[in-house]
């Protein structure tokens, strides 16, 4: 009896601790994610998109006879648990290719280790360019901070905005990379930057950069921040009574999750893709599946390029019909015209992806679409 407790506990402590080794019949495929900390939602939605391309794979027969196990490591929002995830997930587990992450600093961090280890790494959504120029293991389905900065600086435009004043985080590169990006397209388009302010990811008083905004009298103020930062931001603008456009970038995803209503007016902001958007049958198919498989979760954008990046991933294994690092990435290059949920996406030379894009605004307090971009 003592034995069997001692033999089962110590099968406990393993289960808890280990996974089971992948066998010859299956495929691994290591993801690093945000599931817990300041930009949780990050990983959470982006797992849900990522958990049903491999369900329909799978169900499909997976790749080349083999199924996809899927091993997924929390960055919690931070560089060095990003590098060690991915070294895990490379090391320990053998994963033969990574998707992840969202945050640019934390794909930075992992893209490094993918490079020095030749394994592939697909990001769904960071768009700082420094992410792909890593190397020639690192991809992207998302549009740069380049073309996304592009793009809001020509809606700005459009709206007859001259002046702008930007509000940035120098702790992310994500924040640095689209505040460059919307500044040389603005200055392009015969706008001027007449003041710029900076926070760091996690600050909560922003009396003083909002004060100097104030002073400076704006026509707009763009704001490239992720949503828990962005709400906090928002909220003390309007307690200081400043009225003014706010425009931004896709890190204000899920902002309406931490922002009321009353604060979120006359705040616009370029996104990748909205569940709204219904105008293509891959839309409407990948939301009509994932409310049947997670019908108690929501699916947004992060979700959808979840969704895309590992079926382009296991696309290329696929062709490449090997698990060599060298031959995926070969593969992954030759992408083009993949009809994706958020849109046609075709690599380029520099592994990026050039796409289309939406311009959203909020009713109510929810996002809503105002018009779509191309490239
Ligand atoms: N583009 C952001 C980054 O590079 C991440 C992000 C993507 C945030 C999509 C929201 C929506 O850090």
């Amino acid at each position: 009896m003592r034995r069997a407790i001692v033999l089962l506990s110590g099968l406990w402590v393993w289960m808890f601790f280990t996974v089971a080794p992948a066998t010859a019949d299956q495929i691994v495929i290591g993801q690093y994610a945000s599931l817990t900390g300041a930009i949780a939602n990050f990983g959470k939605y982006t797992d849900l998109g990522v958990q049903l391309a491999v369900m329909e794979r799978n169900e499909k027969g997976g790749i080349d006879g083999k199924q996809i196990v899927l091993r997924t490591y929390d960055t919690r929002g931070q560089q060095t648990d990003a590098k060690s995830a991915v070294t895990r997930l490379i090391t320990q587990d053998k994963a033969v290719a990574i998707l992840g992450e969202v945050a640019s600093s934390l794909s930075i961090a992992g893209a490094q280790v993918c490079q020095e280890n030749g394994v592939p790494m697909v990001t769904p959504s960071s768009t700082n360019p420094d992410v792909t120029a890593i190397g020639n293991m690192i991809f992207r389905v998302c549009y740069t901070d380049d073309l996304q900065g592009l793009y809001a600086a020509k809606f700005a435009v459009e709206k007859g905005w001259k002046t702008a004043a930007i509000l940035y985080d120098r702790k992310q590169a994500y924040s640095v990379g689209l505040r460059d990006g919307f500044t040389d397209a603005f200055t392009d388009h015969g706008g001027k930057i007449i003041l710029e302010q900076a926070f760091s990811s996690g600050d909560t008083d922003f009396s003083a950069q909002l004060t100097a905004i104030r002073n400076a009298k704006p026509d707009v103020i763009f704001c490239p921040s992720y949503y828990n930062d962005l709400g906090n931001i928002l909220r003390q603008s309007k307690k200081m009574g400043i009225d003014l456009p706010y425009l931004g970038g896709d890190g204000w995803t899920d902002v309406e999750s931490v922002t009321p209503a009353d604060v979120l007016v006359n705040c616009y902001y370029v996104n990748h893709w909205d569940p709204g958007d219904t105008s293509t049958q891959e839309s409407r198919t990948f939301i009509e599946r994932s409310k049947a498989r997670f019908p108690n979760d929501n699916f947004n954008v992060w979700s959808a390029l979840g969704y895309d990046a590992a079926n382009i991933l296991f696309d290329a294994i696929d062709r490449a019909d090997s698990t060599d690092g060298k031959k995926i990435a070969a593969e992954l290059a030759k992408v083009r015209d993949f009809k994706g949920v958020t849109g046609t996406i075709s690599i380029d030379e520099n592994r990026n992806a050039s796409k289309p894009a939406v311009i959203l605004t909020f009713k109510d307090g929810k996002p809503t679409y105002v018009t779509s971009v191309q490239p």
